[in-house]
């Protein structure tokens, strides 16, 4: 079975988009029995955070959510990146053999440069640092979306360049993995679902603003009685999103656009079906995450478990780099 790996940056609550394009599918790859890593991203996230109370509580909150959703600690290590300080040694030795030119050349980092945002050193070394997060745990395979794949192709060329540089076969060379059928889950405004576009919903929110939330999603026109089109609606595709494309609702949505019969169907109808579909599919995972808040010790043995068994081999790793460049 490959060994996987991923992580996410705590810049935020967690929101749909998260859900439907990377933590659903880490959840399925663990009921498939996969040696899987996953970690939060609390040194990558620094290259942006500056409020330390405020992002010790966004780090906790992301971890306890990601347990509510359904990864468990005796089956995934689940683990804080600063738990395992290791990896920014290992940044380093890998910042030692990586050309200047190919972190210029990384997308991420030009997108910033010409949204005119002036970066800093660690936003220009994040690829080198996620590097390191991939290899410390010879990681096969790295479940992403498709703005991450750069990151694991040059992850790929830095563990070649390491282990020829050093005439040693240091670090195993990971392989991405697609989300399949990742789609870009659009926000209340139709654009990407992002933290960064304050166009999020959190499937966690109470009731109340929930409902508004969803009420808010933008939509076209069209009256009760006017055939609708699915495809082009935010709305269904929020829907099909979370109840996946060939599910009975979704089938059953579909045609309810499509033909919205003389009692008419509105888009205020099918924004009712969506929160009912929320509320329902994420229901457990509100619970235990009810239930984590209140049990903070619980929250704490995971990340404990989780970091001591990635350290383990990490450790590993890091002493296998010392050793290859001399630092033994
Ligand atoms: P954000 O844009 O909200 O800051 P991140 O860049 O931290 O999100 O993404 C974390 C993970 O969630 C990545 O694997 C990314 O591919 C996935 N993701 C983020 N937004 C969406 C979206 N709108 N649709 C699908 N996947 C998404
Ligand atoms: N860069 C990833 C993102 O923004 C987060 C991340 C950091 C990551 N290190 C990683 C993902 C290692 C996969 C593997 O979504």
């Amino acid at each position: 079975m490959p060994r996987i790996l991923s992580g996410i940056q705590p810049s935020g609550r967690i929101h749909l988009g998260n859900y439907c394009g990377a933590v659903r599918q880490w959840v399925d790859l663990q009921e498939l029995g996969h040696e899987q890593f996953i970690f939060v991203a609390s040194y990558h996230a620094l290259t942006t955070q500056r409020d330390a109370p405020a992002y010790r509580a966004t780090i906790r909150q992301l971890a306890t959510d990601l347990l509510a959703f359904g990864l468990d600690p005796a089956r995934t290590a689940l683990y804080l990146q600063h738990d395992v300080p290791e990896v920014a040694e290992l940044a380093w030795l890998i910042s030692c053999v990586c050309p200047m030119a190919w972190m210029e050349k990384m997308v991420g980092y030009k997108d910033k440069l010409a949204k005119g945002i002036s970066p800093n050193v660690g936003l220009f070394n994040y690829p080198i640092l996620q590097a390191a997060d991939i290899l410390s745990v010879d990681a096969d395979l790295v479940p992403v979306g498709r703005d991450q794949v750069q990151h694991i192709e040059i992850t790929r060329d830095l563990a070649a360049r390491f282990n020829e540089e050093f005439q040693a076969p240091v670090f195993k060379l990971p392989a991405h993995r697609l989300v399949p059928e990742a789609e870009v889950l659009p926000g209340v405004d139709g654009e990407k679902m992002s933290k960064s576009y304050g166009n999020t919903i959190d499937p966690f929110e109470d009731e109340n603003p929930l409902k508004k939330r969803v009420m808010s999603i933008k939509t076209d026109g069209k009256g009760l009685t006017d055939a609708k089109d699915p495809e082009t609606c935010n709305v269904f595709r929020i829907f099909r999103a979370i109840a996946g494309k060939n599910d009975q609702r979704t089938i059953d949505l579909a045609v309810r656009y499509r033909e919205p019969g003389p009692q008419g169907f509105g888009y205020g109808h099918a924004k009712l079906a969506l929160l009912g579909l929320i509320l329902d599919h994420f229901g457990p995972a509100r619970r235990r995450r009810a239930e984590l808040m209140a049990d903070p010790a619980a929250v704490d043995a995971a990340l404990r478990q989780g970091a001591d068994r990635a350290r383990a081999i990490v450790r590993r790793t890091t002493d296998r780099a010392r050793a290859a460049c001399g630092l033994a």
